[in-house]
């Protein structure tokens, strides 16, 4: 491994990070010499520095603390950045802006814990170690996936959530925004998605398939303002939000709003309170593709990310196999049956955000049923990774026995109520390398990093949240930025990471 001095706790692990004797303090003389494009990070910095310090870091031209783009660094990359402290000066650079936001990530991280928390703290001169760090990521998509369809949470939360995924610089935080039991997102051309497809009158209670409900409504969708702000926030952040809407599948709340959408127009359904696979799909006629094209127009709108996620997964084909207009459909287009409607639809779906500049993205149900164009999530089986990267697909390693952060993370009969069917505990994640073993240099260099999922069918408050996601992320962080790192040094690590979640008052699992 290279080059790191024991004492440090970062996480991720730096590329090259040594300790060197002594401190820089940061006080209320403490000021900023800000280069040219580098405003962004000194604000990020006053930002996150200031609720606990009150230091006013102002700008200075002969400031001790320099912050600049360098377009001479630019083997960093997009995200990478170089830190120097020194007793009496701080410089931190990277060749674009991204770097320096995940730079101040690790300026904070390096200073201690108590200047994360949220309470002014009786302290007014703060030890920064000196260092040399130079770090660049590994991969450059290190994710994160909310489930805000199932249970709903306040854009409130949802920042919090970005605060800490950006802590760990993560790079993509993917936001689930549709499914069966509930519409999150406002689309103006199509008003009941939400006002209908947002609410639901109760919810199974345990997992799919049981018998009771709570007899609880539960609902709720963001406002387009809250979310073009949660954008904004979290690109300050350096933290790209890509949305997911979910097709042909997983459409149910879409379908109780306008049933026109469906194989079965004349039926009434509701948004559904059940957990588990919906037999309700999409329909395939002219209608729903335009359907789906202008709500897509409306999240382009909104959501500036090159990537742009259509779900896709768990999509039964039973409707369209018994639709005499789906069968036609399938035949008119000169496909080998009802089942090939799946990739059909996503590919006429996908190309309409390839003609607009952005990237359809696709759960993968095998890694070779997607169109060409498509960025392949797999989650089911490892091998998928490999088959979608010998396809030629750029792919996100999901595998869910190492990033599906609902389920349980031991086997402790005390923990909450999670997603049956595996423990996944912190040493898997940890474990899990993004690309496959047997990957030759070409499919490897297809695999664009990893991501954690949380599914919220059985997870409803934020406590819940960080309890499932912390200290799990930490170490889906850590590979997806620093490659393999001994399992040792990664929980020693992780002991002095623990106290700056404690200052941040994350409610993670012990
Ligand atoms: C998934 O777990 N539904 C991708």
């Amino acid at each position: 491994m290279p080059a790191q001095s024991p004492a440090l706790t970062l996480i991720p692990r730096p590329t090259e990070a040594i300790l060197r004797p002594g401190y820089f303090t940061l006080d209320a003389d403490t000021s900023l010499r800000i280069g040219d494009g580098a405003e962004p990070a000194a604000e990020l910095l006053r930002t996150l520095l200031t609720p606990a310090t009150g230091l006013p870091l102002r700008p200075s031209p002969d400031g001790q603390f320099t912050l600049a783009l360098d377009s001479g660094l630019g083997e960093l990359g997009e995200e990478g950045y170089a830190l120097t402290v020194d007793p009496h000066a701080v410089l931190l650079r990277a060749a674009h802006p991204t770097g320096l936001l995940h730079g101040i990530q690790t300026v904070r991280q390096l200073l201690p814990p108590a200047t994360l928390s949220a309470d002014p703290q009786r302290v007014t001169r703060w030890p920064l170690p000196c260092a040399d760090i130079t770090d660049v990521p590994r991969h450059p998509w290190r994710g994160a996936m909310l489930d805000v369809a199932r249970h709903f949470q306040p854009v409130s939360y949802v920042r919090r959530y970005v605060d800490l995924l950006a802590l760990h610089k993560i790079s993509v935080f993917h936001l689930h925004l549709t499914d069966d039991q509930g519409w999150r997102m406002p689309v103006a051309a199509h008003p009941k998605l939400t006002e209908i497809g947002g609410h639901r009158a109760e919810s199974q209670r345990g997992p799919a398939g049981s018998g009771t409900y709570d007899g609880i409504p539960h609902g709720g969708a963001y406002t387009r303002g809250e979310l073009t702000d949660l954008v904004r926030y979290a690109a300050a952040r350096g933290v790209t939000v890509v949305p997911e809407i979910e097709m042909p599948g997983h459409v149910r709340a879409a379908l109780a709003a306008y049933p026109s959408l469906g194989n079965h127009p004349e039926r009434t359904l509701d948004v559904w309170t059940r957990w588990g696979v919906c037999d309700t799909v999409l329909g395939v006629h002219d209608e729903v593709l335009d359907f789906c094209r202008g709500v897509l127009d409306e999240v382009m709108d909104v959501f500036p990310s090159p990537y742009i996620h259509l779900g896709g997964e768990e999509c039964p084909t039973g409707e369209w196999t018994h639709s005499a207009a789906a069968r036609e459909r399938a035949a008119i287009e000169g496909l080998s049956g009802p089942e090939a409607l799946h990739g059909w639809f996503l590919g006429k779906v996908g190309e309409h955000l390839v003609r607009n500049g952005r990237r359809p993205v696709g759960w993968a149900e095998t890694g070779a049923e997607l169109p060409a164009e498509f960025t392949v999530m797999t989650w089911r089986d490892p091998a998928h990774t490999l088959t979608a990267a010998r396809r030629g697909h750029g792919v996100i390693n999901a595998h869910h026995r190492a990033t599906y952060l609902d389920y349980a993370q031991s086997d402790d009969p005390k923990e909450p109520q999670a997603q049956p069917g595996a423990v996944v505990d912190l040493r898997a994640v940890h474990a899990h390398d993004p690309v496959p073993e047997h990957a030759d240099t070409e499919a490897a260099a297809r695999v664009l990093g990893t991501q954690a999922q949380l599914w919220t069918e059985f997870v409803t408050t934020p406590a819940h949240i960080e309890y499932l996601t912390y200290p799990r992320l930490c170490a889906l962080a850590d590979r997806g930025w620093s490659g393999a790192t001994d399992w040792t040094d990664f929980r020693s690590r992780l002991d002095g990471h623990t106290a700056r979640l404690d200052a941040l008052g994350v409610h993670h699992h012990p």
